[in-house]
């Protein structure tokens, strides 16, 4: 029986390193076989990971403008796909996530009558407002899905409280999982300046959301450099998105304090090896949020609401928001005291156990009665 199609449509650094695991089952599948439309929604960042997981796209729409507004942006998404769609004829469409490109490739998707499946399907805050605007494309690509892959039995059941049908949920695990394993089995290397960091506790840093601009940034900001003069023995390192509205701000702010380590966004090994070497991650990414338990770094939440509800539940990782006396409270209790600490230390990761990509597609090829 020849291969079905499955077109796979990426476009930002997460969604490149959680849709690897599911292309590279897709590649080793005797049913289906993955073809893979980039939208280019990020350039630099989105090419550092296809060049570590050895992904060719098939197609790459090329989309990213400096600056760039959401409107503008899923129209170029909408309108670019369509012909690839046309050409491509996919017996399915997968995207990951709540971007603007897994939003605008779904519904490119629902207009050219091809199913969608959605991997980390049932994620919510319950406020629209947080993320912004990831809590709206998560919905909205939940009304266009046929198959919803859901990370953890707590995103099934907000599926289903949504009318979502019981035989339309998988409970697959994150692949972010996934990655994360294949990746830190290679014994990964931290950038050569970072390899030796002696007897300092690290604490890894990202922020990058867009509901954190300005005042929220700030806050993160003089928290870090208020820790860093607090604590002689601490060394941040904080990886800078290359969105101008993070990096401006956070090099003029922390750029010139000496135990402050600004970097450019770190290849996935690289910061993989962080990860592992961390004392205590402070951050507003998702997917760092997911990982950090693999290797039981405990992880403040810059954010008022968190959709990762289960790293709450398990007491691996707590809500701080954005303000920087709550930022350095609940840092410097974790950092003077080393019970409280190891308390909050994962002994399990709740978000998957690195089988997610094959549950996936095993239920797409019996779905597509493609086996
Ligand atoms: C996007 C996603 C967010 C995800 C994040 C991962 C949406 C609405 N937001 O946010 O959910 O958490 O990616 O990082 O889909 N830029 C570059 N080079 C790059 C990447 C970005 O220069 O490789 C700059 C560009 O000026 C670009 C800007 O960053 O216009 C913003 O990129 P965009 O993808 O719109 O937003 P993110 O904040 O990255
Ligand atoms: N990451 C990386 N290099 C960095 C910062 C993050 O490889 O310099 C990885 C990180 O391990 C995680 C993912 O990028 O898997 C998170 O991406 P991001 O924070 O941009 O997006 P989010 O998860 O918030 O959507």
């Amino acid at each position: 029986m020849t291969r079905r199609p499955v077109l796979v449509v990426l476009g930002t650094r997460p969604e490149a390193i959680k849709l690897a695991p599911v292309l590279a089952a897709l590649a080793g599948s005797p049913h289906l076989r993955p073809r893979l439309c980039v939208s280019g929604q990020h350039r630099e960042m989105l090419d550092q990971m296809l060049a570590v997981f050895g992904l060719t796209p098939d197609h790459d729409l090329a989309v990213m403008q400096p600056g760039q507004e959401l409107g503008g942006l899923t129209a170029r998404i909408v309108t670019g796909l369509a012909p690839v769609l046309a050409a491509e004829r996919p017996a399915a469409l997968l995207v990951q996530g709540d971007t603007t490109t897994a939003f605008a490739a779904a519904l490119a998707a629902f207009y050219a009558g091809v199913p969608v499946g959605h991997v980390e399907a049932g994620l919510r805050t319950g406020r629209l407002d947080q993320p912004f605007p990831e809590e709206m494309n998560r919905r909205l690509v939940t009304q266009l899905a046929r198959w919803h892959y859901a990370p953890t039995e707590r995103a099934a059941a907000a599926l289903r409280r949504e009318g979502v049908g019981a035989d339309r949920i998988i409970v697959s695990g994150n692949p972010v999982v996934d990655a994360l394993q294949a990746i830190a089995a290679g014994a990964p290397a931290p950038p050569p300046e970072l390899a030796d960091l002696g007897a300092a506790r690290l604490l890894l840093v990202t922020g990058h959301r867009r509901e954190s601009f300005g005042p929220g940034l700030a806050g993160l900001c003089d928290a870090l450099a208020a820790l860093a003069d607090r604590f002689a023995d601490l060394r941040i390192v904080y990886p800078v998105h290359l969105n101008p509205s993070v990096h401006g701000p956070v090099r003029a702010r922390l750029g010139a304090h000496p135990r402050i380590t600004l970097t450019a966004p770190l290849d996935y090994l690289a910061f993989v090896a962080l990860l592992r070497r961390a004392h205590l991650v402070i951050t507003d990414s998702g997917g760092v949020q997911e990982e950090a338990p693999s290797f039981a770094v405990p992880v403040l939440v810059t954010r008022a609401a968190t959709e990762r509800q289960e790293a709450l539940d398990a007491g691996v990782a707590r809500l701080v928001g954005t303000d920087r006396d709550a930022i350095v409270a609940a840092a410097s209790a974790l950092l003077a005291d080393p019970a409280a600490h190891a308390a909050m230390r994962a002994t399990a990761n709740p978000f998957g156990d690195g089988q997610a990509a094959a549950r996936i597609v095993d239920h797409l090829a019996a779905a597509l009665n493609a086996r």
